[in-house]
C-alpha cells in the first residue's frame, strides 16, 4: 500500500466517523468479555437500532479500558463518561443518557488520578479502535510507520532510531533493543527470523495479552519494521494456548494486514517480503525463555540451551534470529512515527519510556496502567491505585513475578526503572505488580513463587531440578513452625547455589523472592524458627515426653 492509499483510507474512515454523533465504547478484551461485555455491546446495538439511531449512533468493541476489576466497562466518548459494572438491562438507561445526565448509578469519575496520571503510548488507540478492523487502526495513524520506513528509511537508519530512543527489551532482562536488531542485521544467514515472545507466563500478568486483544495491528507493524531492519523474510508470533482470544485477533489481523499488502511479498512495492504465523505454547513457564521458545518453535521439547550462542546468531532453526517481546514490538511504530528524541525525553536517564503494568493485589483500582519510567512506587500505588483497600496499611509490593522481590514501604519512593529495581534486589520484569496489605504473610509469599518455581523448572539441571524443590520444603517447613536456625542457613546457602549454578533465568533468579523477603522482613522468618526450635527442643525433652503420656 502507497503513502496515497494509506491517507484515503484515513480520510474516509474519519469522514465515517463524523457523520456519527455519538460513539459507545465497549471493552472487548479478555476481562470484561468474561464478565458478559459481548452481550452488553449486542444489547446496546440492539437498542440503538431500536430508537433508529444507527445513523447517528455508533456501538463499538474497543480495547482494554484499563479498570478491569469494574467490568464491563463502556465508555461513552463524546460524554468522555466511563459506565462500570454495565449488564445487558442497563442499555435503554444508558441510550437515555447521550447528551443527557449521566446514569449515575453505573457511572465511574474519569477525572480521578487512575486515569489522569498515566500516560499512554503502547496503549494509545485502547479506547479509540475496534481490535477487529484494519481500518480502524489505519485511521488512528496505524502502518504509516511501517510504509514510512519502506519508502524514506534504510534499514541501518531504522536501528539508529531505535538505538536513539533508548528503547529496551520489555521481556524482562532490559536488553537495549537497538543494539539487538543491530546484532542480526549483522549476522550472516541465507534466512532470518523475527518471534514475537508472547508467552507471558509470569503470574498475575496480563501486560502482553491486552495488547494482542486491544491491538494487534500494532504488533505486526513493530515486527514488520523490525524485519525489514533486521533482514528477515519470515518470522513467528509464539502464544500461549491458553489466550484464545488474542490468538483470535492475531490470527484475524494477519490475514487483514496480508490483503492490505503490508505482510506477504512485496510489502509497500519494495523489494522486501515478510509471512508471519502463530504458534501455541502450551502453558509452560519455561517456554518463555528465548531457547527455550524457540525450541518449542522447532517442533522439540521447550527446554533452554546454554549461550552463547546467542538467538541474533543462531536462533531459530540454527538462523540468526531477532526474538523481542510484545510491549516492545508495539513501542516501535511510535518511536519511528514521532522520532527517537521523543522517546527518549520520557523516563529516566537509562529506562527511556513507559512501561505496561498489570496492578494486582490489595489496591483499590487494579487493572492494566501505562506510566512513564521513572514514576515512583508511591505515585503508583497510591495515586493511580487508589491506595490499600479496607482501611488496612500497605506492606509490599511484588513486581517481577517470579524473577522479582517484595519492596517495602521504605523504598515507596523509589523511582521504577530497571536500575533502581535491581539495587534493591528487585526486577521490573515484564510488568506484574502485585500489591500486599498488613495482612500478607512473607513468608508464604516467597513459598508461593518458589512453589509455582519447582512446578515449571524444566529439570535439565540439578540445581534448579532440586534445589527449587528443597528450598520449597524448607520454606514450608518454616510456615509450619518446625524449622530451625540450621534450617534457615541451608536456605540462605541454597539461594546463592541455585542463582549461581543453574542454567537459564528461571533457576538463576528462583531464589529473588526468598532472598528479598529475607532482607525486608526477616523478622517474619526469625519469628517463626524460634517458635520452631522451642518446639524442636521440647520434642526431644524427656520429661515433656514424660508429661504427655501421663
Ligand atoms: C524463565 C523465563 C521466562 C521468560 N518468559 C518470557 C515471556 O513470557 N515473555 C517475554 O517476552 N520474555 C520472557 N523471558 C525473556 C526472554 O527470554 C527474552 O529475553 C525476551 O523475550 C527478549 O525480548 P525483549 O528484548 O524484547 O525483552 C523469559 C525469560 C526466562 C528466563
Ligand atoms: S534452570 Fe531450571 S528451568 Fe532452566 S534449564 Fe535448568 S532446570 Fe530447566
Amino acid at each position: 500500500m502507497t503513502p496515497d492509499e494509506l491517507k484515503e483510507i484515513v480520510t474516509q474512515e474519519q469522514q465515517i466517523e463524523h457523520t456519527r454523533e455519538h460513539h459507545i465504547c465497549v471493552c472487548t478484551a479478555a476481562g470484561c468479555v468474561s464478565s458478559n461485555s459481548l452481550h452488553v455491546k449486542d444489547a446496546l446495538a440492539k437498542e440503538v437500532k431500536k430508537r433508529g439511531l444507527a445513523d447517528k449512533c455508533q456501538v463499538k468493541g474497543v480495547g482494554c479500558l484499563g479498570l478491569c476489576a469494574q467490568g464491563p466497562l463502556v465508555h461513552m466518548r463524546e460524554e468522555d463518561r466511563l459506565y462500570k459494572k454495565v449488564v445487558p438491562e442497563d442499555a435503554p438507561e444508558i441510550l437515555d443518557s447521550l447528551g443527557a445526565p449521566p446514569v449515575q448509578r453505573l457511572e465511574c469519575p474519569t477525572n480521578i488520578p487512575f486515569f489522569q496520571r498515566q500516560m499512554r503510548v503502547v496503549l494509545e488507540n485502547f479506547w479509540k479502535i475496534d481490535p477487529e478492523r484494519i481500518q480502524d487502526y489505519i485511521a488512528a495513524d496505524g502502518y504509516s510507520a511501517l510504509v514510512n520506513a519502506l519508502t524514506e528509511l534504510s534499514p541501518i537508519d531504522i536501528i539508529n532510531e531505535i538505538i536513539h530512543s533508548g528503547l529496551r527489551g520489555r521481556g524482562g532482562a532490559g536488553y537495549p533493543t537497538g543494539l539487538k536488531w543491530s546484532t542480526v542485521s549483522k549476522a550472516v544467514g541465507d534466512v532470518k527470523y523475527v518471534i514475537c515472545n508472547a508467552d507471558e507466563g509470569d503470574p498475575g500478568a496480563f501486560m502482553d495479552r491486552s495488547i494482542l486483544e486491544s491491538d494487534p495491528h500494532r504488533v505486526l507493524e513493530g515486527m514488520a519494521i523490525a524485519a525489514y531492519a533486521v533482514g528477515a523474510s519470515e518470522g513467528y508470533i509464539y502464544v500461549r494456548a491458553e489466550y484464545p482470544l488474542a490468538i483470535k485477533r492475531l490470527r484475524n489481523a494477519i490475514k487483514q494486514a496480508e490483503r492490505s499488502g503490508f505482510l506477504g511479498q512485496s510489502i509497500g512495492g519494495a523489494r522486501f517480503n515478510l509471512h508471519l504465523d502463530v504458534r501455541l505454547g502450551a502453558g509452560a513457564f519455561v517456554c518463555g525463555e528465548e531457547t527455550a521458545l524457540i525450541a518449542s518453535v522447532e517442533g522439540k521439547r521447550g527446554t533452554p540451551r546454554p549461550r552463547p550462542p546467542y538467538p541474533a546468531q543462531q536462533g531459530l532453526w540454527g538462523r540468526p534470529t531477532l526474538i523481542n517481546n510484545v510491549e516492545t514490538y508495539a513501542n516501535i511504530p511510535s518511536i519511528l512515527r514521532r522520532g527517537a528524541e521523543w522517546y527518549a525525553s520520557i523516563g529516566t536517564e537509562k529506562s527511556k519510556g513507559t512501561k505496561v503494568f498489570a496492578l494486582a493485589g490489595q489496591v483499590n483500582n487494579t487493572g492494566l496502567i501505562e506510566v512513564p519510567m521513572g514514576m515512583t512506587l508511591r505515585e503508583i500505588v497510591f495515586d493511580i491505585g487508589g491506595g490499600i483497600p479496607n482501611g488496612k496499611q500497605y506492606k509490599a509490593v511484588q513486581t517481577g513475578g517470579p524473577s522479582g522481590g517484595c519492596i517495602p514501604e521504605e523504598f515507596l519512593d523509589l523511582k521504577v526503572d530497571y536500575e533502581s529495581l535491581s539495587q534493591i534486589g528487585s526486577i521490573m520484569g515484564s510488568g506484574g505488580m502485585i500489591v500486599m496489605d498488613d495482612s500478607s504473610n512473607m513468608v508464604d509469599v516467597a513459598r508461593y513463587f518458589m512453589e509455582f518455581c519447582q512446578s515449571e523448572s524444566c529439570g535439565k539441571c540439578v540445581p534448579c531440578r532440586v534445589g527449587t524443590v528443597h528450598m520449597h520444603n524448607l520454606l514450608d517447613k518454616i510456615l509450619r513452625k518446625e524449622a530451625t536456625r540450621k534450617d534457615l542457613s541451608m536456605l540462605e546457602k541454597l539461594c546463592g547455589i541455585v542463582k549461581g549454578a543453574s542454567l537459564c533465568g528461571l533457576g538463576q533468579t528462583a531464589p529473588n523472592p526468598v532472598l528479598s523477603t529475607l532482607r525486608y522482613f526477616r523478622e517474619e522468618y526469625e519469628v517463626n524458627i524460634a517458635d520452631g526450635e522451642i518446639a524442636a527442643v521440647c520434642a526431644q525433652c524427656p520429661d515433656e515426653k514424660e508429661g504427655e503420656k501421663r
